[in-house]
């Protein structure tokens, strides 16, 4: 059977979704903007590169919804990207409005789909995106923890001269200053980070990964990262069409669990064909619940100012 991903933005955020969607043989993808001409041009740039690259998907480029309709899975990345000086937050305001009329949009014409939210600020958006949608709260995710977390393992893998494929690490919380990388929960091969790691080393890298968005953002001036937000997106997608039930960081509902309520924020999930089928409580020390819970506090006022 054929799967069907709409990306909904064809910036470079969404463009790069598509590509790696079609160079992992994943789904047919319809690349979405409301830009005349360019989702239309990447996505028949896009196609040139399949017999190249070994892929034979179809990909279409589109400024109307009609053609996302009945998608497995649509992702959201359409919205402002940060630019230097700006934290995630600041998007809040211009990002709302983007985000409530796109998942409008799929959401009436894909009602069996699932949603990933990409658009920051992440955990605030897809709480918007759920509530606007209607859907089951397991149907609509954010990526972000499976970037952060990626960017902890290369950090930490640059430090341990090892390779990250190696390393297993879990970064909790929301998607901004107030994440929660759990050295804890990091392994190299099964051995825990924290023996090979002074706490003074594990410390720096725990800030470069907070603030690693920021750091690209500060280099390229113009916007911010993109190939590693896709290729975490690209990795959910893979798992919820493959129904791998792999166990990754995402920006889940939480009703009670890790006691907090009705708000979005990065914790561990098994990721499946439904979506989130279960989202995991690891038994935190004193001071990590109160980290997500700080975070916790942050992203919830951003929830509330939105008055749902
Ligand atoms: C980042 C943006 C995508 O973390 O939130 O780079």
């Amino acid at each position: 059977m054929r799967h069907k991903v709409s990306v909904i933005g064809a910036g470079n955020v969404g463009a790069t979704c598509a590509q790696y969607i079609l160079e992992n043989k994943l789904a047919d993808v319809v690349l979405v903007d409301k830009v005349e001409g360019l989702p239309q041009g990447k996505a028949l740039d896009m196609m040139a590169a399949g017999p190249s690259r070994g892929f034979d998907a179809d990909i279409k480029g589109s400024n109307d919804y009609a053609d996302t309709a009945d998608s497995d899975i649509v992702v959201i990345t359409a919205g402002l990207a940060r630019q230097p000086g700006m934290s995630r937050e600041d998007l809040l305001a211009k990002n709302v409005a983007i985000v409530k009329s796109v998942t409008e949009d799929v959401s009436k014409r894909s009602p069996k789909s699932i949603i990933i939210v990409v658009t920051n600020p992440l955990d605030v958006m897809s709480y918007l995106a759920w509530k606007i949608s209607g859907f089951k709260s397991n149907k609509v995710i954010g990526m972000a923890g499976v970037l952060d977390s990626a960017r902890f393992r290369c950090f930490l893998a640059k430090e341990l001269k090892v390779s990250a494929g190696d390393i297993q690490a879990m970064v909790l919380g929301g998607h901004g200053d107030s994440m929660v990388p759990l050295a804890r929960f990091c392994t190299v091969a099964g051995v825990p980070v924290t023996e090979l790691l002074s706490k003074e080393k594990l410390d720096k890298i725990i800030e470069r990964t907070k603030n690693a968005g920021a750091e690209v953002v500060a280099h390229l001036k113009t916007g911010s990262a993109y190939y590693s937000p896709a290729a975490s997106v690209v990795e959910m997608v893979e798992c919820i069409l493959k129904d791998k039930k792999r166990l990754l960081p995402a920006s889940a509902y939480l009703n009670g669990e890790y006691g907090l309520k009705d708000l979005y924020i990065g914790v561990p999930v098994i990721l499946g064909a439904s979506g989130v089928e279960k989202v995991l409580e690891l038994p935190l020390t004193a001071e990590e619940k109160k980290l997500l819970g700080d975070s916790a506090s942050v992203v919830s006022s951003n929830i509330k100012s939105l008055n749902l």
